[in-house]
């Protein structure tokens, strides 16, 4: 087995995204492992996903600086002080500078709940259901400075039905991102994943290997 890129991944509250991408890296062949955990809310339960895992956390909470830029350079101190190699947003509500995305171009990964790019922002159930989308679902993406933007690696769809709700879309949705972040991750922490403009080329894809997960298409 070849060494693990050291990731951090970065979150705000159930880290439910977390969870997935702590069971995703146990597997002895991942080609990634989580080294740390940061929240900026001291009470996210992710944080005791963390915990139970035995990886390390921090809490780096906002209110205690007095900007967004020294909140980010704190961050990227704690990142670094661990040699981060790749980052993962996992539920991270809080908006990063641009200085601090340049800095991890191409190195830091997101997920956002709705097949962008549509529905960039907050509310995307609600404004899917509103929209009268047949389809809805996620990404996970590579982080640009502009929120909820950048090169796609993963979408996840799921079919909206007649009588659904933004709660029971929600967590339909929420299943699917916790299969695709995993595959997501695991692509680019074994450095197949090359950018080209705002896309990504994956290079050697493994064998039924999808970037997209989508109910009609078999595993
Ligand atoms: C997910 O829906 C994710 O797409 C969004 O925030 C939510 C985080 O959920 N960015 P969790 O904390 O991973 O359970």
């Amino acid at each position: 087995m070849g060494r693990r890129v050291r990731v951090a991944v970065l979150i705000s509250g159930g880290g439910s995204n977390l969870q997935a991408l702590i069971d995703a890296t146990a597997a002895p062949d991942s080609a990634a492992r989580i080294v740390l955990v940061v929240s900026n809310r001291a009470d996210a339960f992710g944080l005791e996903r963390a915990a139970r895992a035995g990886i390390p956390s921090r809490v780096i909470d906002h209110r205690m600086f007095p900007d967004r830029a020294t909140f980010d350079a704190a961050l990227g101190a704690a990142l670094r002080e661990v040699g981060t190699e790749l980052v993962c947003l996992a539920g991270f509500l809080r908006i990063l500078t641009t200085d601090f995305v340049e800095s991890w171009r191409d190195r830091m990964l997101n997920i956002h709940p709705s097949l962008l790019p549509a529905f960039r922002g907050l509310d995307t159930h609600a404004r899917a259901l509103a929209a009268g989308a047949r389809v809805h679902g996620c990404t996970v993406h590579l982080v640009r400075p502009e929120l909820d933007t950048g090169p796609i690696l993963v979408q996840g769809v799921v079919p909206v039905q007649g009588d659904d709700t933004a709660e029971r879309l929600a967590a339909r949705v929420l299943e699917v991102e916790h299969r695709c972040y995993p595959r997501a991750l695991e692509l680019v922490a074994s450095g197949r994943t090359e950018t080209l403009g705002e896309t990504v080329q994956v290079r050697d894809p493994r064998p039924g290997e999808r970037l997209v997960l989508h109910p009609l298409l078999r595993e």
